[in-house]
């Protein structure tokens, strides 16, 4: 019988007592004395190290790992009960403990009938249900059916929304770009200085815009700002009545809703077991499924089940995500690396970093076990990254002969879906020649005879780097939908792993109160609070 929460959570405060911790220690001592070349050129190298669960391929062979490490790393894992652990997040058990709450972002793309109960409502049928509808709004605009105010098709849509209601549709639908329908304009706008709306709203013809505000909490001061800037430029141009047809919304917060004056057949609903940052499967992909359409977007949520099914099902040696956390760990804890570097070698792949780093970053940034103690290791990962080729001509100088510690996760499609083949394959041998370096560095002997001994520190390169290749078939739906899932998995056996909450994010609270008192502080018609920052006089200017 799967263990509980709280046996399984009073367990997670002992992670430096766990003999395989230890046992990682000494191969972490001896290993990171040998070149990581000589593991690189182990014959059968690839085949120990690398793992696939179609359509995505890990290549591991340039981590500082040996068979030894990978056993000792699948120990921790058990030793963790992360097998137990798995099991509960898919169970609905409130993981997510601090705000007593499930996370059940997998049931959002779960074809299963078999019913859920979460709060006694069955979880399948009111997915399906806001899924149908979502489908169908998306179907009557494509198709011209959906009206604004003055009898004209709605055809620009402004996803306004930030974080989690925001990052996960602007990342795919650029990533998928190839896929888009032909006749819909996607916009976001997400930042709160009103810089981005300002422009856009200059482009857009009023008739034909649809807002979608997406916002769980529907509380969001950056939203709000930008629905009501928003909502006073439509009911400027076509009045108050027309808002009602221009806008929609998808939140948890039904009276925000009608406050605002969001219509009851445009609202989409959420649930509290969907946190933000694993919410773009759920209706805040509106967007999205406006953009791709049914077919694309329902083979999204298929590649990112068929990883979850991967995840539940596979062996500990075998399992992508359980690999890719533990890599992390060992990189991080043990070998000392202080940042996690995320390169897509395909420009439409751009904001997948940002993506990661909401998802990441917010999920495992906390500095305490589940209950309550302070952590006496590093959790949480700092995650950056940029598009590959772009990188290699800003920050790599720094990664190839700076002083930094680091990992890399390179990721590429395999195919090309661009009508430029020979360039997709020159992206691929950058990528598998930036990898060789870091792993191998540029020696002293490697360099040409003759060179002037006082360059030779400066073009030395010392290497060592280790990193992970993570190939995609093609860059389509089905890919990416198994990517972030996996990655959604990876920060779940982390959290595992340290011992923490991932589901939670009380770390964003303290600066939002804090801004409502700058924005006192900073209105014209108050005097200036006696204890506020001298620079906001300077601001006040
Ligand atoms: O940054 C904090 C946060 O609460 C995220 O977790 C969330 O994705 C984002 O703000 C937006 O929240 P909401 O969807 O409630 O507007």
């Amino acid at each position: 019988m799967t263990p509980d929460l709280t046996t399984l959570a009073a367990n997670s405060a002992r992670l430096p007592t766990c003999p395989s911790w230890s046992a990682l220690q000494q191969h972490a001592a001896r290993l990171s004395r040998i070149p990581l070349t000589s593991l690189l050129d182990q014959p059968g190298r690839f085949e120990t190290c690398s793992r696939e669960a179609d359509p995505l391929l890990l290549d591991f062979s340039r981590q500082r790992v040996t068979p030894e490490v990978l056993a000792a790393l699948a120990e921790l894992a058990r030793e963790r009960e992360l097998p137990a652990w798995i099991e509960l997040l898919f169970s609905g058990a409130r993981v997510n403990q601090t705000e007593g709450r499930a996370a059940l972002h997998m049931a959002l793309r779960d074809p299963s009938t078999t019913p859920l109960r979460v709060e006694g409502e069955d979880v399948r049928e009111a997915v399906r249900a806001e899924r149908e509808k979502m489908l169908a709004l998306a179907r009557s605009l494509r198709e011209g059916r959906l009206e604004g105010a003055t009898g004209q098709p709605l055809t620009q849509i402004v996803n306004i929304g930030i974080g989690g209601s925001d990052l996960g549709p602007v990342m795919a639908s650029q990533a998928l770009a190839n896929w888009r329908l032909p006749g819909m304009d996607l916009h976001f706008v997400s930042n709160i200085d009103g810089g981005e709306l300002g422009l856009l709203l200059e482009r857009l013809d009023p008739a034909r815009t649809l807002f979608i505000i997406c916002s769980k909490s529907f509380t969001t001061q950056e939203t709000q700002l930008n629905a009501a800037a928003a909502r006073r430029w439509l009911a400027e141009c076509l009045g108050e009545t027309a808002v009602a047809r221009h806008f929609v919304a998808v939140s948890v917060n039904a009276a925000a809703m009608d406050e605002f004056g969001i219509a009851p057949e445009a609202r989409f609903r959420l649930w509290d077991w969907v946190g933000g940052r694993y919410s773009m499967w759920s209706p805040i992909g509106l967007s999205l499924a406006i953009g791709l359409g049914e077919e694309a977007f329902g083979d999204l949520l298929a590649g990112a089940n068929e990883m979850d099914v991967h995840f539940r099902s596979a062996p500990l040696a075998d399992n992508l995500p359980v690999l890719l956390g533990l890599l992390g760990v060992w990189n991080q804890n043990h070998l000392g690396t202080t940042s996690h570097v995320v390169l897509p070698y395909d420009g439409r792949l751009a904001r997948f970093p940002a993506y990661l780093q909401q998802l990441e970053m917010e999920s495992n940034g906390k500095g305490v076990t589940r209950d309550g103690q302070p952590l006496d290791w590093t959790s949480g990962t700092v995650l950056w990254g940029e598009a590959g080729s772009n990188s290699q001509h800003s920050f790599f100088q720094l990664l190839h002969q700076g002083t930094s510690r680091f990992s890399l996760d390179f990721i590429a499609p395999v195919e090309s879906s661009s009508p430029f083949p020979d360039q997709h394959r020159a992206g691929l041998a950058n990528m598998l020649a930036q990898a060789e370096t870091f792993a191998r560095g540029f020696s002293d002997e490697e360099m040409d005879a003759g060179i002037d001994p006082a360059l030779v520190p400066h073009k030395r390169h010392p290497g060592g780097h280790p990193s992970s290749i993570l190939l995609l078939q093609r860059l389509d739906p089905r890919s990416l939908g198994a990517l972030v899932a996996l990655y959604e998995h990876k920060v779940f056996v982390q959290s595992v792993i340290w011992g923490i909450n991932p589901f939670d994010q009380w770390g964003v609270e303290r600066g939002k109160q804090l801004a409502r008192t700058m924005a006192a502080a900073l209105d014209p018609d108050h005097e200036v609070p006696a204890d506020a920052p001298p620079i906001v006089r300077r601001l006040r200017l």
